[in-house]
């Protein structure tokens, strides 16, 4: 059948979101999650909610209500009120009510989370991409001056940055947010590197933070993030929020990853010291890059990203191979940190193979 009277012509050339490789029994260490897993009490409640889920998820309010006692929990301010949150299906459902709800041209740098680009795209809109310095470094003057800039109404700030694991400096946050445009600081990554600005909406009526619990808090598989900003602009992003978008069980795992915030906290600690043994191990082969997250990115040149993810696979490990950034040098791979079981059995494969 020629379907392409049907399909929307600019959909033709995106590429679909292509996650990270599961296998059972493997050591999964491809998309930044929290292999120590969420609390138990988390756990528990899944069990005991499991027979309520006939009903519609109701909890937004209350999901709100305790998501902003963490974020002023986390400044040290009686600053953020529910009104000031949105719940996504994921931080990723966030980034594309965004698109829904502002005017393109959007701007990012590159390389970084591609999906504000993806979605851009899907709804046929602008989005520019400013490389980064060649170590990954953001160079505020280089953004700003570009011209593509002056033209943007909207700026994406992946802090820390997937995958390149570094951050834009909380000045130069500060600067862009004086220009007139809407500023989107991603923080998926917040609670590993303890740096926010969530703070500044005080000051900055055109600042939006997003944040995800599939990293820190461990429940990638439930699909909750939300979206911190000023009450008119979030208001305005709830005219494009599906229905039920969060859905009855993430919500109540939502709840009570929040009534053990202390749980996460030792998981978050534990994974920044694995990172360091992994780092250390890496450092004395390849080139690493200063990481804020739970994950490192790996220029493993003179091997290729294929050839390292495929030694890994042989051994059992996943990793994510990214290959060549367009007009950067070296061939990329990013790492999660996983348990230390696992980066035990990580650090043995590459002092092994490499
Ligand atoms: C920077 C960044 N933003 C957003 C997301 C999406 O997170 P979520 O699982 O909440 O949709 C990710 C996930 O990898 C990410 O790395």
């Amino acid at each position: 059948m020629d379907y392409s009277k049907f399909f929307k012509s600019h959909i033709y050339d995106i590429s679909p979101y292509i996650p990270g490789k599961t296998v059972e029994k493997f050591i999964k260490l491809a998309s930044n999650e929290n292999d120590y897993g969420p609390s138990k009490k988390v756990i528990d409640t899944i069990k005991e909610k499991a027979r309520y889920v006939f009903r519609y998820p109701y909890k937004d309010e209350i999901v709100k209500e305790k998501i902003s006692e963490y974020c002023n929990s986390s400044i040290k301010k009686n600053l953020i009120k529910k009104e000031n949150i949105i719940l996504g299906n994921g931080s990723d459902e966030l980034i594309e009510m965004i698109i829904k709800a502002f005017k393109s041209p959007y701007i990012g740098f590159y390389p970084s989370f591609p999906e504000y680009e993806r979605n851009a795209k899907i709804f046929n809109e602008v989005y520019y991409k400013i490389p980064l310095e060649k170590n990954f470094m953001f160079n505020y003057e280089k953004f700003i001056n570009n011209e593509k800039f002056e033209k943007s109404n909207v700026v994406f700030l992946c802090s820390p940055n997937n995958p390149t694991g570094g951050i834009v400096e909380r000045r130069d946050i500060e600067k862009i947010l004086k220009f007139d445009k809407i500023v989107v600081v991603d923080e998926a990554y917040y609670e590993f590197s303890n740096l926010t600005v969530v703070d500044l909406i005080e000051k900055y009526e055109n600042l939006v933070v997003l944040r995800t619990m599939a990293k820190a808090f461990g429940i990638a598989g439930l699909r909750i993030g939300y979206g911190i900003s000023n009450e008119e602009i979030i208001k305005f992003l709830h005219k494009v929020k599906a229905p039920f978008n969060v859905n009855f069980m993430a919500q109540e795992a939502a709840l009570s990853s929040l009534d053990d915030i202390q749980s996460m906290k030792e998981k978050v600690q534990k994974i920044l010291k694995n990172k360091e043994e992994l780092i250390k191990i890496l450092d004395k082969k390849f080139k690493t890059f200063e990481s804020w997250t739970n994950f490192v990115l790996v220029d493993v040149s003179p091997y290729t990203a294929k050839e390292f993810y495929d030694k890994l696979y042989e051994k059992g490990i996943i990793i994510r191979p990214f290959g060549k950034f367009e007009n950067f040098e070296g061939e990329y791979v990013r790492i999660t940190v996983g348990t230390e079981e696992e980066n035990e059995a990580l650090i043995n494969a590459i002092e092994e193979i490499f």
